[in-house]
């Protein structure tokens, strides 16, 4: 099995705060299935964060399929890694909702533009946007932005997908849609990682937990 993300010895504490990390091992296989899991406050947010290399480790390194992350830039880290925030404002700029489903296949080699279009609609159907491709995202509700983000991180081609608390703000119909997803990411063998304080929700979608608890990270 490939590793896809390698943690070793991190250590990480925000400037003039208490440390977060202390001595973090772990590895993250390229297809498993993980749930993030712990109390307000202990570092789940900056865990996956580091692991976007939006924040750097103060010592040890994460590997990023083989390479260290700290060698490689945002974008190259996108390629390969989807990414979706806690709070869904900070990653929606496009003009339309279009053109921000658009903006993700800038990664993507050999895009096929019928099957592009027909991917973009499905999942604008799904999470009930296909009546807002022209809508400017700033006016969506919070709800509405929530599942554009994450039409827009599901509908790319990534290899493994970080999610930061995905089901807060998702009616029982878009949830169930979350998890259907989901499960078509299973059977592409893609592998994925979230961050929920929702048993029931994580009981149906991952494999595993992995816990955050007196500074440091392990699998339960
Ligand atoms: N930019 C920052 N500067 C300083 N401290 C920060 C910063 N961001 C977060 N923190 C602190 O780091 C700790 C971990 O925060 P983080 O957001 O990673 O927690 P979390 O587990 O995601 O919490 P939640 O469940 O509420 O989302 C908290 O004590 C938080 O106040
Ligand atoms: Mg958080």
């Amino acid at each position: 099995m490939t590793n896809i993300y390698t943690i070793n010895s991190l250590t990480f504490s925000y400037p003039k705060s208490e440390t977060i990390f202390e001595n973090v091992n772990i590895s993250i296989e390229k297809n498993q299935h993980i749930g993030l899991i712990g109390p307000n406050g202990c570092g789940k947010t900056t865990l996956v964060k580091l692991m976007m290399g939006v924040l750097k480790p103060c010592t040890g390194q994460i590997h990023l399929k083989g390479h260290n992350i700290s060698d490689m830039s945002l974008s190259e880290i996108g390629k390969n890694v989807g990414f979706v925030f806690q709070n869904p404002e900070k990653q929606l700029f496009a003009p339309s909702v279009l053109e921000q489903m658009l903006f993700n296949y800038r990664f993507d080699k050999n895009i096929n533009e019928t099957e592009t279009n027909n991917k973009i609609d499905y999942y604008l159907d799904l999470f009930g946007l296909i009546d807002y491709k022209d809508s400017f995202p700033f006016n969506l509700s919070l709800g509405q932005k929530q599942r554009l983000a994450l039409a827009s991180i599901l509908s790319r081609d990534a290899d493994f997908l970080i999610m930061d608390e995905p089901n807060t703000g998702l009616d029982i119909f878009h949830l169930k849609n979350l998890s259907t997803s989901l499960l078509s990411l299973k059977n592409e063998n893609k592998g994925y990682l979230i961050i929920s304080h929702d048993k029931s929700f994580l009981s149906k979608n991952v494999d595993k937990l992995l816990r955050i608890r007196d500074k440091g990270v392990e699998f339960v």
